[in-house]
This record gives structure tokens, C-alpha cells and sequence, in this order.
């Protein structure tokens, strides 16, 4: 395992240097960590000034799904660790960089590359690793997906193979909604827009993230971590609160972290996987993974002893981790609601003037309705009281346009 065998200074012959590619609000927290460690940050995003950009040694502007750009650029930088914070990315040059033994991408650069397609990460788990996930098809044309939702059954799901946020994602109920399922899909993914996956659709009780780390340990050798389990709620395929612990029965967790550990092995590499899983009584079903921190891992800023990107920091050089929860604790959104940009924030006082909520504003240039621009945290005795106070909180705060 090639990690960094000692800590240096920035901006000398002496600097550990990473470089984040994605720069948006779950990159700025791991660029921050990394700072805290005296590493020197190289920022990427597809413009300017975006959260990570604000918190780095260097900023750099490129379209990271273009691969010789992507490659000119670490060449030039020649970063020890290359660290992707998002799903589109031309990962097939990070697989030929990492090959040549150029650069070493976090945790894998296959796991960035099988990840950032569901067909890809999808065959692994159900086909090669045989965990259980809803039954699923793939289709190229609408014709192919009329006899792919069919043999999958109502409801359903269509989803572009390439999307993430819940873009291009729909449920079917009947044969007579495939269409607009298609359409909907056609417009929504990103680079193949013509891919989709059917997914039976899971009635689930409640879907999880499990936050799995794979770190050094004295000895050197990976050890596997895992943090309590974090219930979310998603609107529209987008995460709009999250909680830590979600109380589980011991079979539902126990069967949750060997579908986590398999994955994670299999993917390997250092740093932090988010395991998607859906549980249903002790029945568990792998969703998917990211591997890097997870969007609904937010509340670990609040409710863990190292939260999730110090734990991505820290494991990715190679350093020991502790994934304890400090507290039981809420995440909850803060969206832009105005299409403008340069927001201001009113009612952040008000917020914060409750014990055990904090606030977070990601700095993004620009806002959207649905743009995420910042999270309300809290810690409570209980997770019920914490979600609540971090509502409230993120309630209070009022994004407003400034002429
Ligand atoms: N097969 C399914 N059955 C039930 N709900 C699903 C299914 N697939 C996705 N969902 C819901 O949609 C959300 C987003 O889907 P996901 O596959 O995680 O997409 P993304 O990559 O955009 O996060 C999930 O967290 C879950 O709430
Ligand atoms: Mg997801």
C-alpha cells in the first residue's frame, strides 16, 4: 500500500501534496482536514471558485471528464495522492496514470472507475460478489426498456447508468409510464445518456449509509472500520436530512457491515466508502457505493469524534482512524431557493442561539432552488431531538438575493 511515510511542509521540497478532483462542499471538508496535517492542496472543479478552491494552496479550473486535460494536469502538479470527490470524471486516464505508476488515486482508480457507472458497480456486487440488490435490467432504446421493466416487474425505477443526485431518475408504476421514464432519463444522465438501469422497486423500512473506513494500523496492514449506521430521508434522490445512530436490529447491522466489508474489500485502497444499503426488517439490500465520504455522512461533523473527511484524511495518509460517535446527532439541508448569485444568509444568529446546533455555509458562487448551500448540524441525548433542532435550525436560515 503506497501512502506518504512521513508528513511534510507545504509549499516546499519537503510537502505531501493531494489533489481533490471535485471541489464542492464534501471536498472543502476533506482539503481542510488535510490542511490541519500540513498538506500542501491542489483544488480541481469545472469553475471558479468553488468551496475547495477557497481552502487550498492552488485552485485549478478544467473539465475533468476530459481525459487529456485531466492528465496534462496531474503530470504538471505531480500531486503524491489524487483524491476524487465526485462521479464524473474521466477515470479510464486515471486508470493509465495510476498503471504507469504516475499517480495514486484514492482508494483505486478501478473503484472511481467501476463506481462511476451502476452498470459497473452493479455487476460487481450482484454478479461477482453475489450480494443482494433489487433485481435489475439494463436498455439502450425504449423498446429495450418496455421488455426490461417488464421482466423486472411494477413498480420500478429507471435511472441513467451515468447520473448521481437523483438526475434522470424516475419510478414506474405501469407499462404506460415507461416512456416518459425513458425521455426523463434521456435528459437527465450525464456523458452516455443513452444507458439506463431498471431496478425492481425495494419497499423498504428505512436505507442507511454505512460509513466504512479502510485504514493502516500499527503493524501497517488495512483494518476495516465501521461507523454507527446514518438514516437519511431523500427527496427527488437528493439527501434533505440525515441522522446518526439509526437504531437497528443486530441482524439488520451485522448483515449491513459484511455486505460493507465485502465491497470495500473488493474495491480496496485507503480512505472512506459510503455503503447505500435498504433494509427491510433483518432483510438487508446493497443500494451502491461511493468511495470517498458520502453526502448524508455530513452529520459526522457534529456527532463523531473525527468526522468523515478527517477519517478520509487521515486514512488516506496512511494514519490510524477512530470512527466513535461522540453524540447522537441530526444533518439537515439548507437549499438556495433563488436562482441568484452572491446569496446572502439571514437568521444564522437566530439559528446558532439554540444549544447543540451549528451551522455550515458552503461558500458556492452560485444558487439554485435546489442547490444545496449549506447544513444545519445538532447533537441532542437522542437522535428524535436532534433531528428536530437541526431542522428547525436549517429552517432559520433564509437565503436571500442581494441586488
Ligand atoms: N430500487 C429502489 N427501490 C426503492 N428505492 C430506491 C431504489 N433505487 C433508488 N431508490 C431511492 O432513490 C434514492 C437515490 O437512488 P440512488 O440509486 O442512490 O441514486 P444516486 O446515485 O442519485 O444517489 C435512494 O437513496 C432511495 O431512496
Ligand atoms: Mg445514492
Amino acid at each position: 500500500m503506497k501512502t506518504p511515510v512521513r508528513l511534510g511542509t507545504p509549499l516546499s521540497p519537503s510537502a505531501v501534496k493531494v489533489m481533490l478532483l471535485g471541489s464542492g462542499e464534501l471536498g472543502k471538508e476533506v482539503i481542510i482536514a488535510l490542511q490541519r496535517l500540513g498538506v500542501e492542496v491542489i483544488a480541481v472543479d469545472r469553475y471558479p471558485n468553488a468551496p475547495g478552491h477557497q481552502v487550498a494552496h492552488r485552485a485549478h479550473v478544467i473539465d475533468m471528464t476530459d481525459g487529456a486535460a485531466l492528465t496534462a494536469l496531474i503530470e504538471k502538479e505531480q500531486p503524491d495522492l489524487v483524491v476524487p470527490e465526485i462521479e464524473a470524471i474521466a477515470t479510464p486516464a486515471l486508470v493509465e496514470l495510476e498503471r504507469k505508476g504516475v499517480a495514486t488515486v484514492i482508494p483505486t482508480a478501478r473503484a472511481a472507475w467501476l463506481t462511476m457507472n451502476r452498470e459497473g458497480i452493479r455487476r460487481l456486487a450482484a454478479e461477482e460478489l453475489g450480494l443482494a440488490t433489487s433485481p435489475y435490467r439494463f436498455a439502450d432504446s425504449l423498446d429495450e426498456l418496455k421488455a426490461a421493466c417488464e421482466a423486472v416487474g411494477f413498480p420500478c425505477v429507471v435511472k441513467p447508468v451515468m447520473s448521481s443526485s437523483g438526475k434522470g431518475q424516475s419510478r414506474v408504476d405501469n407499462a404506460a409510464e415507461v416512456e416518459k421514464a425513458w425521455n426523463y432519463a434521456a435528459a437527465g444522465g450525464r456523458v452516455d445518456a443513452g444507458r439506463v438501469i431498471v431496478e425492481g422497486f425495494i419497499d423498504f423500512d428505512y436505507e442507511i449509509t454505512q460509513l466504512t473506513v479502510r485504514a493502516l494500523n500499527a503493524q501497517g496492514d488495512v483494518t476495516t472500520h465501521f461507523c454507527e449506521p446514518i438514516g437519511h430521508v431523500q427527496e427527488k434522490g437528493d439527501y434533505v436530512e440525515s441522522w446518526q445512530p439509526h437504531p437497528m436490529p443486530a441482524a439488520a447491522l451485522q448483515k449491513s457491515r459484511e455486505i460493507a466489508r465485502k465491497v470495500t474489500d473488493d474495491l480496496g485502497g485507503l480512505g472512506v466508502f459510503g455503503v447505500e444499503l435498504f433494509v427491510k426488517g433483518d432483510m438487508v439490500w446493497f443500494s451502491e457505493v461511493s468511495p470517498r465520504p458520502h453526502d448524508t455522512g455530513m452529520v459526522t461533523m457534529a456527532s463523531q469524534r473525527q468526522n468523515e473527511f478527517e477519517l478520509h484524511a487521515k486514512a488516506i495518509l496512511g494514519l490510524p482512524v477512530d470512527v466513535s460517535l461522540l453524540a447522537p446527532g441530526a444533518s439537515a439541508v439548507i437549499y438556495g431557493k433563488h436562482e441568484a448569485k452572491a446569496l446572502a444568509f439571514e437568521g444564522v444568529a437566530d439559528a446558532l442561539a439554540t444549544p447543540g446546533v451549528d451551522i455550515r455555509l458552503f461558500g458556492k458562487p452560485e444558487s439554485f432552488a435546489r442547490r444545496r448551500m449549506g447544513v444545519a448540524l445538532a447533537t441532542a441525548k437522542d437522535v428524535e431531538t436532534a433531528r428536530v433542532l437541526a431542522k428547525e435550525a436549517a429552517a432559520k436560515v433564509r437565503p436571500v438575493v442581494i441586488k
